[in-house]
């Protein structure tokens, strides 16, 4: 187990490239399994997450190399339709071979994932959506177990409310239907349209791209292709956020700003300057802020509402930001869970339900603090670097699901971060 040790006090200034979304790569991983044959995956992150799907993958019978950020995923004809506990509880985003894995082989067997600790995500909108397209799915002893062999046929299908993951898992199965498949209410996210195009180019029929009702049209088969990961929006918005708090000038090249419109407005709102920018790796944007930032109220909604992804930062900013603050958590019910760990720095935060009022402060005072999750370890870390001395930061093994070479972008930037071994782990 290591941690992260952060000196406050720097002002981050300079330029970081964005890599590919790892909400976006972990799922085109899973879509590559739609196809036999060779799918090429551009610019994916270097991160946990992506060896523990490529390990879920080769379990699947597929061959996963990896050079730099291109990841290439040879799939056989055939391949094995169970994806096993000690695998998927590693990351919640295995569930989305179900709908490939049902598709192709007309069986599924899926643990039941884990995943972060930020509240109870549910399936049964996975579930209700490949029931509709005439597979039968049970839990049973720690499994998602489905079935169609007679193969997948099109459907009507509404979802209650538009889940990333659910749309995901729907739209792969469906793209091997028989017949035409309706979803509504689907998510909106970058990523999804991502997988789409994906899904497209790979000769799937999509219409409704980026709107919320997909029309889907069955085809008997898919082809591998070369495709580029969209770039990962919380990344670029945690970098947005690290250039407030520290009052500093940072550059985010092959960051989209159309994927943050709401989040950039809100920033804006702070007193930060945004601009369009070029730096040594393309283009992208440039955030810059002198002085204190201004409180800013922030309410999480599915896309393109504030994503809930960048929840962790923003109580962070507003933690050192002049006025108090009300931000409200509409995703995730156990979200605020790490605002425990940011009042041991000293932020003064207050939760009722799922808002959190916030009173600015001057300054935070380093301490040990614990990451619970991805996002909240990343929010730790914007906190360590604007609080007083040192702020170490364990469980960092988090952060590594999400960031890559978060400590060495950090350091590039004029952060002051060592990673190192976590003694109290080791003798936990
Ligand atoms: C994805 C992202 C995650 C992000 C989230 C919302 C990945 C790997 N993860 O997660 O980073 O925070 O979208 O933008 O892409 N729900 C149900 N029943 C279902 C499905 C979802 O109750 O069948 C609930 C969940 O418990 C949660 C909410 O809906 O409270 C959002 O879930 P969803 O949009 O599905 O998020 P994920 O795909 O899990």
């Amino acid at each position: 187990m290591e941690r992260l040790r952060v000196t406050g006090g720097a002002s981050l200034r300079g330029s970081v490239r964005v890599s590919g979304a790892k909400n976006s790569a972990l799922k085109l991983m899973a879509a590559a399994l739609l196809a036999e044959g060779r799918t090429t995956l551009r610019d994916v992150p270097s991160i946990t997450d992506v060896q523990y799907m490529a390990e879920l993958l080769r379990r699947l019978g597929a061959e996963v190399s990896r050079d730099n950020g291109t990841v290439t995923i040879d799939v056989p004809e055939k391949v094995n339709h169970e994806a096993p506990y000690e695998l998927v509880r590693r990351l919640r985003a295995s569930i989305c071979v179900l709908g490939p894995l049902l598709a192709r082989c007309g069986s599924a067997d899926v643990a039941l994932p884990g995943g972060d600790a930020i509240g109870s995500r549910g399936l049964d909108m996975h579930i209700a959506g490949l029931r509709r397209l005439g597979a039968s799915v049970e839990v049973e002893h720690g499994y998602v177990v489905a079935r169609a062999p007679d193969g997948l046929k099109g459907a009507m299908i509404g979802l209650d409310f538009p889940s990333v993951g659910a749309t995901e898992n729907i739209l792969m199965a469906a793209a091997l239907a028989d017949g035409e498949t309706v979803i509504d209410n689907v998510a909106r996210e970058p990523e999804i349209l991502d997988i789409c195009h994906m899904l497209i180019s790979m000769g799937a029929k999509i219409e409704g791209v980026g709107t919320s009702t997909l029309h889907i049209d069955g085809v008997t088969g898919l082809e591998p292709v070369d495709h580029t990961t969209v770039p990962d929006r919380i990344v670029t918005g945690s970098w947005a956020v690290a250039a407030l708090m520290t009052r500093g000038d940072i550059t985010v090249t092959n960051g989209r700003a159309e994927h943050l419109e709401l989040v950039l407005d809100k920033l804006a709102g702070a007193g930060a300057v945004i601009e369009p920018a070029t730096g040594q790796d393309g283009v992208g944007l440039r955030v810059s802020m002198s002085g204190r930032p201004r409180a800013i109220d922030v309410v999480t909604l599915p896309y393109p509402g504030f994503p809930t992804d960048l929840q962790p930062m923003v109580v962070a900013l507003n933690a050192v930001s002049d006025g108090t603050a009300m931000i409200t958590e509409n995703v995730y019910e156990a979200r605020f869970m790490f605002v425990n760990e940011l009042a041991r720095l000293g932020a003064d935060v207050r939760i009722d339900g799922h808002h959190a009022v916030i009173r600015g402060r001057e300054t935070l005072s380093g301490a040990p603090v614990v990451a619970t999750d991805i996002r909240a370890g990343a929010g730790l870390v914007l906190a360590g670097l604007v609080a007083e001395g040192e702020t170490l930061v364990s469980a960092v093994h988090h952060i590594d699901r999400g960031y890559p070479d978060f400590v060495g972008q950090l350091n590039q930037l004029g952060a002051d971060v060592v990673r190192e071994p976590d003694p109290d782990q080791f003798q936990a």
